[in-house]
């Protein structure tokens, strides 16, 4: 899940190509690099580490032309050195390409290709890919890279230059693609947040097109050879959603954009008691409702279960999108399959997107990012209009998850003609605002976020629709702060976990305001009676609780079923503010990227 962009046109390609890289660096940011066609010359700086150090190189400054290339790397295959940062050139330097994938028979075509004599500098699959260009070249390179990716298996994004053509040739096949189209000038990008600034007319490329982008124009054709007509689409984002806008941190602004999102959510769908949503898909007739997400979607995808059962009426389950995938699902059309996906690329969800389609069932996306390849593959679809997430850890994307399913379930209840309660309506409607009220006052989160710091371990628990909740608080911290931490269902502590807990050993306890509560409370004791320090997520005027907990976050009363929309917002913060307290970089944790557009 790396970071392309490419450019052609009337300006110098490298200081463009490099600002538009800063855009993708959420993408991947281990190591970066840029190729540019300079005259019959091409010129390649790389650099490990983040697009900061490529700039710092004093080479930069012979890069003059204006053909580019530039990738910042998510590393697969090859340590994010130097050496394997992209692009990769071929053995003469006339060809440069940037890959977004996994080539999975790297291994043995590397060899042939180094019988035939080509020479290699790098550990990386997609170095095989200059090769077979070189190889493939006849003097048109579109039809050089055709050739060659005929012998490849496995996923890609390509950008690929010549310095004898005027052109950057585009490829996909599973990882994202976007031409933009500019005055007198082209880009080719991962995503759309690299071009915004330079135009709003975007062209997405399907699986197994090839794109010839010419300063003044574009052609595509298929890998099979024929040419292909291709729709231009406005981009929605602005420039300023994708900027801090004084913010420390994205993630910190995303979640202060929460109250914003869900009302965006909600517009126009959330009218007069009454849910309007537009997914043709007759929802009623369905017998079973499968969600289906990864990491933090998949934490969604549980919640969608829990209000499937209580507001639908329906049976539901909920899985893994890289286990559905590859598990021989038992799935008919009397299923529907929701995929949940903030970035609508995520390998694993696409995977089993298109695995339940082939199976039969209906499929609904609950997606965030417009024209993405999911939100372009389901049957129907619910756009969360979160604007970009661009922090690495999801905030507002998963609270716009849990809202996008409530409407959800509530109109599958509609439609099976059941009344909707209008008390969850209007705490639905309430939601920004007892969101907001939340935000006013974060002093109580940063003080436990500056005492619990230190900590190695913590586990989160919490009983029915607050156990993804748990698990997601849990998620927060690991993947921003690298504290090790781990999410429980609060009834299974006393099976095994419990054996954990000792004063060094915090837990986070999310205690619904519901039929569990009780239940939550004893396993609180029970955490007490061993010496372990608790930290509690409870209602306004939960006194019982709060009497046991060492320390309490309160969040606005609400119902059960929007619970998670509030109960994970001091989750948020305090696993943000643990890695501030740390001095880590929040929006780029290590080993990680925005969207995982491998396997
Ligand atoms: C969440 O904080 C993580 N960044 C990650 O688990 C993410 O939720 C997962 O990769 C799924 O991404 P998607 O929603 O874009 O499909
Ligand atoms: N597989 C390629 C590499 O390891 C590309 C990884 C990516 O998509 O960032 O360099």
């Amino acid at each position: 899940m790396c970071g392309i962009i490419g450019y052609i046109g009337k300006r110098e390609a490298a200081p463009l190509i490099l600002r538009g890289l800063h855009r993708l660096e959420y993408r991947g940011y281990d190591s970066a690099g840029i190729a540019i066609v300079s005259g019959e010359k091409l010129f390649a700086v790389k650099s490990a580490g983040m697009i900061t150090a490529l700039e710092a190189r004093p080479e930069l400054k012979r890069l003059i032309g204006n053909i580019g290339i530039a990738h910042t790397r998510w590393a697969t295959h090859g340590e994010p050195t130097e050496q394997n940062a992209h692009p990769h050139l071929d053995c003469k330097g006339e060809i440069a390409v940037v890959h977004n994938g996994i080539i999975e028979n790297y291994m043995e075509l590397r060899e042939a290709l180094q019988k035939r004599g080509h020479t290699f500098n790098s550990e990386t699959d997609s170095e095989v890919i200059a090769h077979l260009i070189e190889e493939s070249y006849e003097g048109v390179l579109e039809d050089a890279v055709a050739r060659a990716l005929k012998l490849l298996e496995g996923t890609f994004g390509l950008a690929v230059v010549h310095t004898g053509e005027r052109k950057v040739v585009a490829v996909r096949r599973s990882s994202p693609l976007i031409i933009g189209i500019g005055q007198d000038e082209m880009f080719v990008a991962s995503d759309v947040a690299a071009v915004v600034e330079h135009t709003s007319r975007v062209v997405h490329l399907d699986d197994d097109e090839i794109a010839c982008i010419r300063q003044d124009g574009f052609s595509v054709m298929r890998l099979s050879g024929e040419m292909v007509e291709k729709r231009v689409d406005k981009v929605e984002m602005s420039l300023s959603q994708i900027e801090k806008k004084g913010f420390k941190h994205f993630m910190l602004k995303e979640i202060f954009e929460q109250p914003a999102s869900i009302t965006n959510l909600l517009r126009g769908r959330l009218k007069d008691g009454k849910i309007t949503l537009t997914p043709n898909l007759g929802l009623a007739r369905f017998e079973r409702v499968i969600f289906v997400g990864c990491g933090t979607s998949w934490h969604s995808a549980i919640i969608g279960r829990y209000l499937a059962e209580n507001l639908a009426g329906i049976r539901a389950e909920f899985e893994y999108a890289s286990e559905f995938r590859y598990r021989k699902p038992i799935v008919t059309n009397r299923d529907l399959v929701v995929v949940i996906s903030q970035s609508g690329e995520t390998a694993d969800t696409l995977g089993a997107l298109r695995e339940a389609k082939k199976r039969g069932a209906r499929t609904l996306g609950i997606v965030n990012v417009v024209g993405s390849t999911i939100s372009r593959e389901v049957d129907g679809g619910i756009y969360l209009h979160a604007g970009p997430e661009i922090g690495v850890a999801s905030t507002k994307a998963f609270t716009s998850q849990v809202m996008a399913l409530l409407l959800l379930t509530l109109y599958i209840r509609q439609e099976r003609g059941l009344e909707n309660d209008p008390e969850l309506i209007r705490e639905a409607a309430a939601m920004p605002a007892k969101i907001n009220a939340m935000l006013d006052n974060l002093d109580v989160i940063k003080n436990i976020a500056r005492e619990f710091a230190s900590y190695k371990n913590f586990i989160y628990l919490g009983r029915g629709i607050n156990y993804p909740v748990a698990l997601e608080g849990a998620l927060k911290l690991k993947e921003i702060s690298y504290i090790h931490a781990e999410g429980y269902p609060a009834g299974e502590m006393k099976h095994g976990p419990i054996a954990l807990i000792d004063d060094g050993f915090p837990v986070v306890f999310i205690v619904g305001n519901d039929a569990q509560h009780e239940k939550v409370l004893g396993n609180m004791q029970e955490v007490k009676a061993r010496k372990g320090r608790i930290i509690a997520v409870c209602s306004e005027g939960d006194t019982d609780a709060a009497r046991v907990a060492d320390y309490c976050i309160t969040v606005p009363q609400t119902s059960p079923l929007l619970s998670p929309i509030l109960n994970v917002v001091p989750l948020q913060l305090l696993a943000y503010y643990v890695a501030d307290a740390k001095g880590l970089d929040v929006d780029r944790p290590r080993n990680l990227a925005k969207s995982v557009t491998v396997e």
